[in-house]
């Protein structure tokens, strides 16, 4: 069922670039209408200017018009021992640019998961919390 959005983000990990940490990690967004967008992550010597797979993934979904209602499902998929979870701040990001409910699909090609915001970021900070 998650076969080809799997594929796509193993594909996507083959242009990570991170010869700092060695890590690689890849991400395929689906869309409601059957496009994909990949992300890898991007490393810099400037570790903090490092950009995270499933946000480049999603960035450029938005990037290219597509919006929180039209995204399908995520596959971010990484080459560690065990399956990579996304990090806090694609937690933050995800949370705010995702349903909620929709498949999150973790792999390192040995075991998947699959879960979804809710559950990786539950009482997410989000845009109400920035009314006053
Ligand atoms: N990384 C991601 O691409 N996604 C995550 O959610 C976890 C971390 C990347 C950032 C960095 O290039 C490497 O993995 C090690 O942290």
């Amino acid at each position: 069922m998650y076969d080809e959005i799997i594929a796509k983000a193993f594909e996507a990990l083959k242009n990570a670039y991170a010869p700092y940490s060695g890590y690689h990690v890849g991400a395929c967004v689906r869309c409601r209408d059957g496009r994909y967008f990949l992300g890898a992550n991007i490393e810099n010597a400037s570790y903090g200017a490092t950009s995270c797979a499933e946000r480049n993934a999603i960035f450029s979904c938005y990037s290219n018009g597509y919006r929180k209602k039209d995204v399908e499902m995520i596959a971010i998929v990484s080459d560690g021992e065990r399956i990579g979870t996304p990090c806090g701040i694609c937690r933050q990001v995800l949370s705010e640019l995702m349903p909620s409910d929709v498949p999150v699909v973790l792999s390192n090609g040995k075991e998947t998961l699959v879960t979804n915001m809710q559950e990786l970021l539950p009482m997410a900070f989000d845009s109400e919390d920035l009314i006053r």
